[in-house]
C-alpha cells in the first residue's frame, strides 16, 4: 500500500505511534508528514532520528511543514488519490480543532482536506479522546529540587546541543532527547519520561466528537488499532 502518515506535536501516544510506523514501513511505502510542532516534539522525545531513518525514496519521503511553504504542494498527492490511506497519529487538540472547522492552513490540515477531496480514507488518533484525566510522559526535565548547583554542571558539560541552562531549565528547542545529561548528573537532577496527569478540556473532547461524525474520517483510540485497518 501507499500510505501518508502525519505526526503532529503531541508527546502523548508519540512513541506508540512511532513503533507502529516502524512496523508498517517494512511492508508499505510510507511518506511521513511532520507538522512544525511534530518535528520539534519528536526531537525532544529523542525520536526524530528513528523517524528519519525509515525515510528515503519516492513515496518514502519525509515531508516537513517548513519545506512545503504556504500551499503544501505534496498534499496534491492526496487530492489525486495517490495514497491508499492517510494516517494521522498522534493528533494534537490544535490540529483536531482546525480539521473540524474545515481549516487548511498547515501541511497536516491541508492534507486532511485534500484527502477528503481525493477520496482517500483518513485514520485519526486524537490524543484528547474522553473526559477525565490522562497520564502522559514528559521529555527531559531539570528537577530543580534535586539540582545541587555544582560549580561545574556535568550534565551541561555533556550536552552537545547546549540545551542545559544550569540551575534553571532545559531548553527543549535545543534538546534532542539523547538522555546523556540524565546519566551525567551525579545528583539525578534530570528526569526523562516522567509521568504526569493532565486533565482533558471539554472543548477538545467536543471537537473529537465532531471529528467522529466527519465523512471519510475514521477515529481510532490508540495507534495499536491502526494495524487492523490496513
Ligand atoms: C513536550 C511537548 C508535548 C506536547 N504534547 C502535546 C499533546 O500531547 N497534545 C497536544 O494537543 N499538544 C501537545 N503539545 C502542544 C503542541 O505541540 C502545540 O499545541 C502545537 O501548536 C501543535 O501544533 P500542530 O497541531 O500543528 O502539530 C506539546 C508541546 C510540547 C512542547
Amino acid at each position: 500500500m501507499k500510505i501518508a502518515w502525519g505526526i503532529t506535536g503531541a508527546g502523548h501516544l508519540l512513541s506508540e505511534s512511532v513503533e507502529i510506523l516502524e512496523e508498517l514501513v517494512k511492508d508499505h511505502k510510507i511518506t511521513i508528514f511532520l507538522s512544525n510542532a511534530g518535528e520539534e516534539v519528536l526531537k525532544m522525545y529523542g525520536l526524530y532520528e528513528r523517524v528519519t531513518a525509515i525515510t528515503g525514496g519516492y513515496y518514502r519521503e519525509l515531508a516537513l511543514d517548513s519545506d512545503q511553504s504556504f500551499s503544501y504542494p505534496i498534499s496534491g498527492r492526496l487530492s489525486l488519490g495517490k495514497y491508499d490511506l492517510f494516517i494521522l497519529s498522534p493528533t494534537t487538540s490544535n490540529t483536531v480543532a482546525k480539521i473540524v472547522h474545515g481549516i487548511g492552513d498547515s501541511l497536516m490540515t491541508t492534507s486532511v482536506a485534500q484527502a477528503g477531496k481525493g477520496g482517500v480514507q483518513t485514520l485519526i488518533v486524537p490524543v484528547d479522546l474522553e473526559i477525565g484525566d490522562v497520564e502522559t510522559i514528559l521529555p527531559s526535565k531539570l528537577e530543580l529540587e534535586s539540582c545541587a548547583d555544582c560549580e561545574t554542571c556535568e550534565a551541561s558539560k555533556k550536552c552537545n546541543q547546549g540545551a542545559i541552562l544550569p540551575k534553571t531549565e532545559i531548553n527543549l528547542l535545543k534538546c534532542i532527547g539523547c538522555g546523556e545529561c540524565e546519566d551525567a548528573c551525579p545528583f539525578n537532577a534530570i528526569s526523562a519520561g516522567k509521568k504526569i496527569t493532565i486533565h482533558m478540556r471539554d472543548i477538545d473532547i467536543e471537537n473529537t466528537h465532531k471529528l467522529v461524525l466527519m465523512d471519510g474520517i475514521y477515529v481510532l483510540k490508540h495507534p495499536n488499532e491502526i494495524m487492523r485497518h490496513i
